[in-house]
């Protein structure tokens, strides 16, 4: 059996979301070459077989992961037959899959130097390269009707390009000018611009500024976000939101007048106009126009619905009183783990696995990527199915009904197992 603290702390995790341990996701596929079960993904402690391997790797039938053909992202690792393709080995080429043979082909007619990254089945590229990685530049490649073309424009300031080359859609703060984008006076990357003509370079819209004359003129008022009609007047504020809390450097404005003045009001993310508090930060309340720290909340996981005058666990009329995977223990007064793969269980244990245990399933826990494979409800019980790679099984763990297709293309095959076509 393989452990590790990653391995651990992730099966904790996975146990206490699902209230199942047996499909354990062990590693990463962001960890690559050198993670300490690199290739493995996916790993089953109970049946000891890697289910799920990197790119580039399959398991095979004992659970081992297997190297596919140079340039094939997965493959069935018995003969090498390949369900997915990547880049030609030497990089030049991006490839796709021949599904009759079951190998890569490269894209002859869109190498990477032509800016394809990828193609489909018959050789037309399918997306084009936005970066180049090397110098950090953005390209000027632009996907035209299956092949890559050079556009006048690069992409950071260009959307879309046309057959010749020519920008259709320029960013803000720029103008389309002959198939190219013109950087607008005060416009570009964070410029006050927002629009400008194109043959005058007027401008025409602004951010956080007013027009005046086809110039942008600041809003005169620190923390103004709308000045459109006068500089000196402002209209809008601008003011911390839930998702930018940064004491240090984020204050929130408050509108006096057509000034924006700061909200000083201790932890307030909003401040009123006469300076007391509208919205305070997250944990504190708003009391008296202050902002109070709110009373702890006390973390009853795995009771969804706490009673904190009784001090139990109790039924709600609408929540479960406990988290998925967990049953609610009236005599403990508490939150119990269902058994592996079970979503939810009636009270009653102890598990039905310890001699006269009668905690029974009423729903078992979804197939997803890394828990795999699924469970059946059998009376009351949670079964994994045999096969491996099969998803659903429900009512007999021998018969597949569907099988995992997201990495290697399973299918049920007429016996009701899982194959690979
Ligand atoms: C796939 O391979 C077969 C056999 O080599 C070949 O005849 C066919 O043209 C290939 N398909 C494509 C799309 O290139």
């Amino acid at each position: 059996m393989r452990t590790g603290a990653l391995a651990a702390a992730l099966l904790l995790s996975a146990a206490l979301q699902t209230g199942s341990a047996s499909a354990v996701f062990a590693g990463s596929p962001m960890e690559g070459p050198g993670s300490w079960d690199w290739p493995c993904v996916v790993f089953n402690q109970e049946r000891n077989m890697c289910f799920y391997c990197d790119q580039g790797y399959s398991p095979d039938a004992s659970g081992v992961c297997r190297e596919c053909q140079p340039g094939c992202m997965a493959c069935r690792p018995e003969d090498g037959c390949c369900y997915r393709c990547g880049q030609s080995p030497d990089g030049k080429h991006p490839m796709f899959l021949n599904t009759t043979t079951h190998t890569c082909q490269r894209c002859l007619l869109n190498p990477v130097s032509s800016g394809c990254t990828e193609c489909n089945t018959r050789g037309r590229c399918t997306q084009c390269a936005d970066m180049d990685f090397e110098t950090s530049k953005w390209t000027n490649f632009f996907l035209v009707n299956g092949r890559c073309i050079r556009g006048k424009a690069t992409r950071d300031v260009c959307y879309e390009a046309n057959a010749n080359g020519d920008c259709v859609d320029c960013s803000f703060g720029y103008a389309l000018l002959n198939g190219r984008c013109k950087i607008c006076p005060q416009g570009g990357n964070g410029g006050l611009c927002k629009r400008c003509d194109p043959k005058t370079l007027r401008c025409m819209a602004c951010w956080e500024g007013s027009l005046q004359d086809g110039r942008c003129v600041p809003c005169k008022s620190q923390g103004c976000l709308d000045c459109a009609k006068d500089p000196n007047v402002c209209t809008r504020c601008y003011y911390i939101t839930p998702d930018n809390e940064d004491p240090e450097n984020d204050w929130s404005f408050y509108r006096v007048g057509g000034v924006c003045k700061r909200c000083t009001a201790p932890n307030c993310r909003n401040c009123k106009s006469d300076g007391t508090c509208r919205e305070c930060k997250y944990d504190y309340n708003v009391v008296g126009g202050k902002c109070k720290l709110a009373p702890p909340v006390e973390d009853h996981f795995p009771c969804t619905n706490w009673d904190a005058k009784t001090k139990r666990c109790k039924v709600g009329p609408e929540l479960q009183a406990c988290y998925e995977g967990w049953w609610l223990n009236k005599k403990a007064n508490s939150c119990d783990l269902c058994e592996d793969g079970c979503m939810r269980c009636t009270s009653g244990g102890p598990s039905w696995r310890q001699p006269g245990g009668t905690s029974r399933c009423t729903r078992c826990q979804k197939p997803d990527l890394y828990s795999y494979p699924g469970y059946a409800l059998i009376n009351g019980r949670c079964l994994e199915c045999a096969d491996p790679y099969c998803m659903d099984c429900d009512g007999n763990i021998r018969r597949c009904k569907r099988c995992y297709d997201d990495n290697l293309p399973y299918k049920v095959n007429s016996e009701g197992r899982c194959v690979l076509p």
